[in-house]
């Protein structure tokens, strides 16, 4: 192994960067605008009003210590479609709105540092009662599901995009974060991306036990081709790539 490309990776992990940094010439600081908090849309695209916190019915009751205990990585499903309402669930839990949006702040279910938040959440959908099939993005300041496209052969092409592992191709649904690494950049420059990879964890922990109180699984992916992914969700893969995703399904415990 070349141990100065090591050491120089390894380097991304500490916050030694902090001490090379100008904060007075952040963006932020500079008084640039923030970024905006969701990445836009058409005004005549298709959105799908998402069930709200309080409005569920048929979700069963979180049991958080059973939650954790039995938290694992699930990768086979049943064919069993998601609801609306489960999806709705499972959005909020991972990415939802909790409070009021403060200027550039809206907090979340998760934590972000400093509250940047510069994650999308696209969702492949295979098999979602009363949802056709296609690739939808979470707009998480209205609680909306917002169709983006569909395409042919759409399992088999996220299958391939994660070197042939077959649990996306079974899933009802496919989470796929994306980055924007400006909303952090912003704040941050280039101590930006460690914590943008540690906010992503904090999100697919919430998938992992909101599926668990469900009756759903899901299992972590981080092993994917970068160009075929970003290709797949038709992103630009620079100012925003995907980083993260996790398909999901009923199980049948
Ligand atoms: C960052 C990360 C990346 C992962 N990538 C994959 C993956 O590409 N394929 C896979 O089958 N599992 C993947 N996993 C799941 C791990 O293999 C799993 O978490 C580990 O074996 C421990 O099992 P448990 O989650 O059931 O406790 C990933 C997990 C994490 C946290």
């Amino acid at each position: 192994m070349d141990e100065h490309l090591i050491e120089q990776y390894r380097y991304f992990l500490k916050d030694s960067i902090r001490k090379e940094i100008d904060f007075s010439q952040t963006d932020q600081n500079k008084s640039v605008d923030a970024p905006p908090l969701e990445k836009p849309y058409r005004a005549d695209a298709l959105r799908i009003d998402l069930a709200k916190p309080g409005t569920w019915k048929d979700i069963a009751g979180l049991d958080l210590v059973a939650a954790i205990g039995h938290r694992e990585s699930r990768r086979a499903y049943t064919q069993e479609a998601l609801t609306l309402e489960e999806i709705s669930f499972l959005l909020w839990a991972t990415q939802g709105v909790r409070g009021e949006v403060v200027g550039s702040h809206a907090y979340r279910t998760v934590p972000s540092a400093g509250c940047r938040h510069a994650f999308e959440t696209y969702l492949v959908i295979l098999n979602g009662k009363g949802l056709d099939q296609g690739v939808y993005r979470y707009l998480p300041l209205t609680h909306q599901l917002l169709f983006e496209f569909s395409e042919d052969r759409l399992a088999r092409k996220l299958v391939d995009v994660v070197f042939r592992q077959p649990y996306p191709g079974n899933a009802a649904v496919t989470f796929i974060w994306t980055a924007i690494p400006y909303r952090m950049e912003w704040r941050y420059h280039l101590a930006a991306h460690k914590v943008i990879a540690l906010d992503a964890g904090h999100v697919c922990q919430n998938l992992y036990l909101a599926c668990e109180a469900i009756g759903a699984g899901t299992c972590a992916i981080a092993a994917y081709d970068q160009e075929a992914l970003d290709r797949l969700l038709r992103i630009d893969g620079k100012d925003e790539f995907a980083i993260y995703l996790s398909p999901v399904g009923k199980v049948r415990d």
